[in-house]
């Protein structure tokens, strides 16, 4: 009886320092992933973050490597606080230039209306990026699709695209197979992104087919920072006009697997009515080359709806637009399309994958005055080459 009693004392002990351990304030505050930059431009980044808990958040910043200078995100008047995610927009910086900056976030223990009670305060390592630059001449970018949230393999192709430098990351579109939850876009974006790039280099998230799918795809918005909070926009970087489209989904709206919950004919009118003006700014009539990113590549299929439908609403603003090039994914057998006149007047590429043997990274060079593109599989072999004239 004693014997059963002392062993119970004790499991029962163990099981209440494992409670314990579980809520105590001592535990360390720590920062889930992150930092990784988003929304790239010439005088600002948006620098993002996850904590475990809630937390107040602010990034120290300077040029060259100091710190002197504080960043924090506010709305309406009051400053973002009591959230895990963390998103902080420095201003005011100043074109092709370098700057410090190190992520910093304060756990909120009690919210109350007058008193709010602060915990700790966890800081990230100090890490460097630099911003866009209209003036100059070379650029260099890279971009993944249809990773399918295969890790093994963005970890290959992104350390074959280590071999040069880049200033930026595409992702276009079906990193993820659908999206249930959190975690998975931690573990299959956020996190192999801030592992081999994103804490000193940007990525643009283009959005793919597969990223619409799951309860959770409403919320991707929330994890990503784009021009407008829209997934279809453009931006500037030395000779290059991008512009970011999102195709949707392949299938018409009405189709059972949509479960009555899709609207992407609308959408793609809406993409319609805004690159109608897009083709037409400034930006992208004196930009020395016009590059698009677009998961879908638009073609006739004749049996997806969504792909003709592109095809036939956005190809002729493209060519009137004066497209140099077109980079899709989203067949997963890698291609390069040469012009078809009066078909589609610039180059298609389209990356492969997911699977060994088929997946590809694009590399884009932007230099005195030409497009150089390499396509290179998985095994290193280059399989895909365009040079502009
Ligand atoms: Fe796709």
């Amino acid at each position: 009886m004693n014997r059963f009693v002392d062993k119970t004392g004790i499991r029962y002990f163990a099981f209440l320092l494992i409670i314990l351990a579980g809520v105590s304030p001592c535990r360390a505050l720590s920062i889930v992933t992150g930092p990784y930059l988003q929304n790239p431009s010439g005088t600002s980044m948006t620098v993002m973050w996850i904590t475990d808990r809630k937390c107040t958040s602010w990034v120290e910043y300077g040029a060259g490597d100091s710190l002197d200078q504080r960043a924090f995100n506010s709305r309406h008047g009051l400053i973002d606080a009591d959230q895990t995610i963390h998103r902080v927009t420095i201003e005011g910086l100043s074109p092709g230039k370098k700057y410090a900056y190190r992520i910093c976030s304060k756990e909120i223990l009690k919210f109350e209306p007058y008193k709010v009670a602060y915990g700790q305060t966890v800081a990230g390592d100090v890490h460097t990026f630099k911003t866009l630059c209209g003036n100059r001449e070379s650029i260099s970018f890279i971009v993944l699709n249809d990773i399918h949230e295969r890790d093994d393999m963005f970890e290959t192709l992104m350390k074959l695209a280590a071999a040069d430098p880049y200033d930026l990351v595409f992702l276009n579109g079906d990193i993820l197979g659908h999206i249930e939850d959190e975690p998975q876009i931690i573990d299959h974006v956020l996190r192999p992104c801030f592992e081999f790039f994103a804490r000193e280099i940007p990525f643009v998230y283009v959005r793919g087919n597969h990223e619409t799918r799951g309860k959770f795809a409403r919320m991707l918005p929330d994890y990503v920072t784009t021009p407008g909070g829209r997934y279809y926009y453009s931006f500037d970087h030395g000779p290059v006009h991008f512009i970011v489209m999102d195709s949707g989904e392949d299938k018409d709206d009405t189709s059972k697997e949509y479960s009555g919950l899709a609207d992407f004919d609308r959408y793609r009118d809406e993409q319609t009515m805004w690159l109608e003006r897009e083709i037409r700014t400034k930006a992208s009539r004196k930009a020395p080359f016009r590059i698009v990113l677009v998961h879908m590549p638009h073609r006739q299929s004749k049996d997806w709806h969504g792909i003709d439908d592109l095809y036939n609403k956005w190809r002729p603003l493209f060519n009137k637009g004066k497209i140099d090039l077109m980079i899709s994914g989203h067949t997963h057998r890698y291609a390069v399309v040469e012009p078809e006149e009066k078909v589609h007047n610039y180059p298609v590429i389209i990356g492969g994958g997911p699977g060994v043997g088929e997946a590809t990274v694009i590399r884009v060079n932007a230099e005195h005055g030409k497009l150089e593109v390499t396509m290179t599989r998985d095994d290193g072999e280059i399989v895909g080459r365009y040079e502009s004239d």
